[in-house]
């Protein structure tokens, strides 16, 4: 009785050996990179249950898009909340200062940010080059740092914005606005510069739901 299993185990192995072997050559992912992936994969099973699972984003829990996001921006967001340099603005961001703190480290939020960054994320369409009023304001105000199509722009570290819900582009800008967000690093100051030239509410509202929309 005993004897069976280990039968059958034998004669698996010879196939499951020779397929490595054979699929090794053409998966072009070497096994470190496989273990991180794995072990990113898993970290990220925390973070789901707010933004997704594919980290599209859950507006009811105020919680962002972060798919396709650049990986430079993510790490230095979570080691902002982890710092407490952002987490005081409203409940949403107490929650996610929360959630920082279940990362160990570093090396830990590098993995996690290369892979939610390589998670699909909806292709952007170039806005209409219309006369429309949010186009013009977009592209005079925003666009140079966050890019055409609000993809985001690495070497100015400005992310992307393209698909975040208007509830949280509004929340985020109201908060740099009123100095809640905007201390953390340079970068945020400048973006708090930026949004001060908004407006108004009316501004807001027309530049949330165009960038909402792309
Ligand atoms: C309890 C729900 C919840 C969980 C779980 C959670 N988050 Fe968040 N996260 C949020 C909310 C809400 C925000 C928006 C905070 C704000 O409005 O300032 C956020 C914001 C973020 C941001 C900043 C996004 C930006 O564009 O600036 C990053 C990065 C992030 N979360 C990563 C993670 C990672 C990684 C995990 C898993 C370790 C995680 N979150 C788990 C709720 C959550
Ligand atoms: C000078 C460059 C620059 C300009 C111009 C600029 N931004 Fe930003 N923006 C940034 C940077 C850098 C950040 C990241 C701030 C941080 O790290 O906290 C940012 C962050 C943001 C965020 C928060 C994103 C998130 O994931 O939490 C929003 C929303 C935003 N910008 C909207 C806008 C809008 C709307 C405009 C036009 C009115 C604009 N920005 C113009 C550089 C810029």
């Amino acid at each position: 009785m005993i004897k069976r299993p280990i039968k059958a185990g034998l004669s698996f192995k010879p196939i499951a050996l020779l397929s490595a072997v054979l699929l090794m050559p053409f998966s072009g992912v070497s096994s470190a990179e496989a273990t991180a992936k794995q072990q990113a994969k898993q970290l990220f099973q925390s973070c789901a249950s707010c933004h997704g699972q594919q980290a599209e984003g859950q507006a009811a829990l105020g919680a962002p898009t972060l798919a396709g996001q650049l990986p430079s921006y993510l790490e230095r967001a979570m080691a902002e909340f982890a710092a407490g340099k952002r987490g005081q603005e409203d409940h949403y961001a107490q929650q996610m200062a929360a959630m920082s703190l279940s990362l160990q480290d570093e090396q830990q939020r590098k993995l996690l940010a290369s892979y939610i960054s390589a998670l699909p994320s909806k292709e952007i369409q170039v806005p209409a080059r219309s006369g429309d009023a949010a186009y013009r304001l977009y592209q005079a105000s925003c666009g140079g740092c966050h890019g055409v199509k609000a993809e985001g722009n690495k070497a100015l570290n400005s992310p992307r914005l393209a698909g975040m819900d208007e509830a949280y582009i509004t929340r985020q800008l109201e908060h740099f606005r009123s100095g809640k967000r905007g201390a953390s690093s340079r970068y945020a100051k400048q973006m708090q510069m930026m949004a001060n030239t908004l407006k108004g509410p009316q501004d807001i509202k027309l530049i949330s739901q165009f960038i909402a929309k792309l």
